[in-house]
């Protein structure tokens, strides 16, 4: 992300009403938002299940903004092409879920998405070592992956620092993101220590007004 480039606000759609996800969609992308993300859980690699390429390929139809779908799934290679083909211009996998991680990031951008890599609470951001100068988005997870509305973990700050400096250092071009229990009180913290993207789910979706709390948290990162 180059020097003063906007931040990005990405809506978690598990939070959303799923019986009227179009236009909770449009509500979203009226009020500010500048990605939809997309929470894709297969039951196995985490204990939740949620959506596949049909309601991604549906969200697609529902809006023109980039669709950033993490996949919270074990063995991500195999649908890859169906992501892609269902509307996703990011597609995130899991460190942990993928033996040849390399090998899944470059398969994501020969497909013409952008290649995002996530790592879980647990795990350090050195596991990424070898792939930060062919990611285009690292996700940091500040909650256990499985579940919208959970406590921020604050051990994981110090990620987002590390990778910001390394960043600075090798000159990487990754996005930061972040995931998990972020809100308009965390957000202009996280945003100083480096966080260029933020997903936030629960606190957009349960808020009264869209268009306030996502111009709430704007503010917050603009400096
Ligand atoms: C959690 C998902 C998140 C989730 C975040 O596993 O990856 O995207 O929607 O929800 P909140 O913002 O409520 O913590
Ligand atoms: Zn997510």
């Amino acid at each position: 992300m180059k020097k003063n480039q906007k931040k990005i606000i990405a809506p978690s759609i598990l939070s959303a009403d799923f019986g009227k996800l179009a236009e909770e969609i449009k509500e979203v992308q009226d009020a500010g938002a500048d990605w939809i993300h997309c929470d894709v859980m297969d039951g196995v690699f985490v204990p939740n299940i949620t959506i596949g390429p049909v309601i991604v390929k549906a969200a697609r139809k529902a809006t023109k903004l980039p669709l950033d779908v993490h996949l919270m799934i074990i063995d991500p290679d195999r649908y890859l092409e169906d992501f892609r083909r269902a509307g996703a211009d990011v597609i995130t996998v899991h460190q942990e879920a993928c033996p040849h991680l390399h090998r899944t990031l470059t398969k994501i951008k020969e497909l013409g998405a952008k290649a995002g890599v996530s790592i879980n609470p647990s795990t350090p951001i050195s596991a990424l070592n070898e792939v930060f100068g062919v990611a285009d988005l690292i996700l940091v997870m500040t909650v256990n992956p499985g579940f919208g509305g959970q406590k921020f973990i604050d051990k994981c700050r110090e990620k987002i620092s590390d990778l910001r400096d390394l960043k600075k250092k090798h000159g990487y071009k990754f996005i930061i993101e972040v995931d998990g229990g972020v809100s308009e009180k965390n957000i202009k913290d996280l945003s100083n220590l480096g966080a260029e993207a933020f997903v936030a789910g629960s606190a957009i979706f349960g808020s009264d007004s869209y268009e306030k709390i996502i111009a709430k948290m704007r503010k917050e990162v603009t400096k």
